[in-house]
C-alpha cells in the first residue's frame, strides 16, 4: 500500500519543481521531529502553488527538479544502524521514501520479524530524514515493483547498505536496480543488526535467570559462549563530536523558547517511545531529550525484577 501519491498528481508537480517551498515545509516538520505523511496525514501540502493578484492559482516556476531516493528494509527493532543508513540515504537526494517490507516477506526470506508492520512502520515514519513510507514493501525489488518506483513514486535512486542482501536462492535483491543504472550504496554501520539485537536479549535473559555469577552460568554450554562474544563485541558507533553534528539538525533553542525535557532508558527503541516523544515536543517550543546511563538503567531492572 502506498500512501498519500494516487490522487495528488498535480501537488506532486509542484513537489518536483519547487523545491525550496516544500522544502521549508519538510524542514519545518522535520525540527518538530514529525513525519509529514504517516502520523500527521498531510504529506504533502501544495505550497508550490500560490494565489497571484488576480485570484488566479499559478504554479511558481522553481528551476531544478527534486531527487527522490527510496530505500526499503525491515527496520525491526529499529537502531542505529537503521537510523545512520536513513540519515545518509536522505543526504543522497531531496526527498526520502522508505518501503517497509511486510511481515509475510520477512517470514518468507529471513524468519518472522519481533515487531509487526504497524509498530515497524510507526519507527521508519517517526524518523526526522523519513518524507515517506510505502507499507507492505517486496523484499527483493521486482520489475514490476521497480516500475512502479520509478514510474509512479517517481523514484531517481534505489540505494541500500553496503552489505549483500540475497534472496533464498542466492540472488541479489537488487539486482534489477543495479541493472537499470539505479542503484546507490551507503555505507552499513558496523556491530549492529536486529538480529544481533535479538541475541543480545536473549542473553540479558540468560544472566537474570542465571542470578550471581552471569559469567560462569552464561559460559557453560554453546549459547553462553555466543552471549560471551556477543558482550565482546565492541560498537564500532561512537558517539564522536563528527557524528553528533551529522545527526543533529544544528538548532538550538531560541531566546524565548519554551524547553520541554524528558528522559529515560529508550532501550529498544519502539512505536511507545515516538509517540511520547511527540507528545512531549508538542508541550514546548523545543524538546531535551535525557538518556539515562548504562548504569541506572540496570539498577532500576535490578529492583524491578
Ligand atoms: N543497515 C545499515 N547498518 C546496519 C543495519 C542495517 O546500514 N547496521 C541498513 C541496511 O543495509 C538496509 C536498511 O538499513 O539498507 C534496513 O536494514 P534491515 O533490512 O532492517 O536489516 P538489518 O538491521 O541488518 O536486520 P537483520 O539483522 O534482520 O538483517
Amino acid at each position: 500500500m502506498a500512501m498519500e501519491y494516487e490522487s495528488n498528481n498535480w501537488i506532486w508537480d509542484g513537489v518536483y519543481y519547487c523545491p525550496r517551498l516544500f522544502g521549508g515545509l519538510m524542514l519545518t516538520a522535520a525540527l518538530l521531529g514529525l513525519s509529514t505523511t504517516y502520523f500527521g496525514g498531510i504529506g504533502l501540502f501544495p505550497l508550490s502553488y500560490v494565489w497571484s493578484d488576480s485570484g488566479i492559482f499559478h504554479k511558481k516556476k522553481c528551476e531544478k527538479k527534486r531527487i527522490r531516493v527510496y530505500m526499503d528494509g525491515c527496520f525491526d527493532l529499529m537502531h542505529y544502524g537503521h537510523a545512520n543508513a536513513l540519515r545518509q540515504a536522505k543526504a543522497l537526494g531531496d526527498e526520502l521514501v522508505v518501503g517497509v517490507v511486510s511481515d509475510e516477506e520477512i517470514i518468507a526470506n529471513k524468519g518472522p520479524p519481533v515487531l509487526p508492520m504497524e509498530e515497524r512502520l510507526a519507527l521508519v515514519s517517526g524518523l526526522k530524514w523519513v518524507d515517506q513510507v510505502i507499507a507492505n514493501a517486496p523484499y527483493a525489488i521486482t520489475e514490476q515493483f521497480m516500475n512502479s518506483l520509478f514510474n509512479e513514486h517517481k523514484i531517481d535512486y534505489i540505494i541500500h547498505g553496503d552489505d549483500p542482501c540475497l534472496l533464498p536462492d542466492g540472488s541479489d535483491a537488487y539486482a534489477l536496480a543495479k541493472k537499470a543504472g539505479r542503484y546507490k550504496q551507503i555505507k552499513r554501520t558496523e556491530g549492529v543488526s536486529s538480529t544481533d539485537i535479538v541475541g543480545r536479549i536473549l542473553c540479558s535473559v540468560k544472566d537474570t535467570e542465571g542470578g550471581g555469577d552471569h559469567t560462569s552460568t552464561l559460559l557453560n554450554g554453546d549459547s553462553g559462549e555466543r552471549c560471551h562474544s556477543q558482550r565482546a563485541q565492541i560498537s564500532q558507533f561512537l558517539p564522536t563530536s563528527q557524528r553528533i553534528v551529522q545527526f543533529s539538525n544544528g538548532k538550538g533553542p531560541g531566546p524565548n523558547a519554551r524547553v520541554v525535557y524528558i528522559d529515560g532508558a529508550f532501550d529498544l527503541f519502539h512505536a511507545g517511545h515516538v509517540e511520547i516523544l511527540k507528545k512531549a515536543r508538542q508541550l514546548g517550543d523545543f524538546l531535551l531529550v535525557g538518556i539515562h546511563t548504562d548504569h541506572i538503567v540496570r539498577y532500576f531492572i535490578y529492583f524491578m525484577l
